[in-house]
């Protein structure tokens, strides 16, 4: 059977920190009088830290000059390490962690595709840094999310084709970029929301027994 290359995302996939940086953007939003709800969030997943400013300030009608967008990005990056300052093992996302062992007892290669600039200290206050092979954060690509880059630039440093990678993805940004790079998509989350990932789980827990042998037959 062909090995297939396993790329994971970070934010809402491994570790629930979706959730923080939704707090980190609410508040940065209410700094600047903008409403911010969690319809909107949703669009923000898997969405770069500046482009995400940008769409804030879109949806909220306000202009601001280069110098307060880049004082209220550090700002809510800021807040936001401040919100995952005691992060640590306990918070990988239910069956994630033995889904990643899983692959190493297989040999089978891991890498992370994420769009965060944090993602290296994170998966280091989760101890599982060790396990990824390759790493392609957000300080690595220059186009984001829907945009394939990121995951392409995985699986080439990994020697694998797009044809035998699989993307799990909790983003609906995320599930394009794996769909247009030619990935198997796997969704973590609701079914409505990442309709167009190729399968949708709720949790990782949710997986039949022997779903790694299933991947690795499975074709896009
Ligand atoms: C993505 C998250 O993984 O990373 C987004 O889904 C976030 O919500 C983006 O904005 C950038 O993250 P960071 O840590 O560089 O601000
Ligand atoms: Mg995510």
């Amino acid at each position: 059977m062909v090995k297939k290359a396993f790329i994971f995302d970070l934010d809402g996939v491994i570790v629930d920190t979706a959730k923080f940086h939704f707090i980190a953007w609410q508040r940065l939003a209410a700094s600047l009088d903008i409403n911010f709800t969690e319809e909107e969030n949703e669009q923000l997943k898997g969405v770069s830290r500046v482009n995400s400013l940008k769409k804030i300030l879109e949806w909220g009608k306000k202009e601001i000059s280069p110098e307060v967008f880049q004082q209220k990005m550090d700002q809510k990056n800021e807040e936001y390490l401040d919100l995952i300052k005691s992060l640590s093992t306990k918070d990988i996302m239910p069956g994630v962690h033995d889904f990643l062992l899983n692959l190493k007892k297989q040999e089978l290669p891991i890498a992370l595709g994420s769009a965060s600039k944090n993602a290296r200290p994170i998966l280091q206050k989760l101890g599982i840094l060790d396990l990824f092979e390759v790493i392609v954060d957000g300080t690595d690509v220059t186009k984001a999310k829907p945009d394939p880059e990121v995951f392409l630039s995985a699986c080439q440093q990994l020697n694998y084709t797009a044809q035998d990678s699989i993307v799990f993805e909790d983003s609906v940004a995320g599930v394009q970029a794996a769909n247009t790079a030619g990935m198997i998509s796997i969704g973590l989350g609701e079914e409505n929301i990442l309709h167009e990932a190729d399968e949708v789980f709720t949790h990782f827990t949710d997986m039949p027994q022997d779903y790694i042998n299933t991947l690795l037959s499975q074709k896009k």
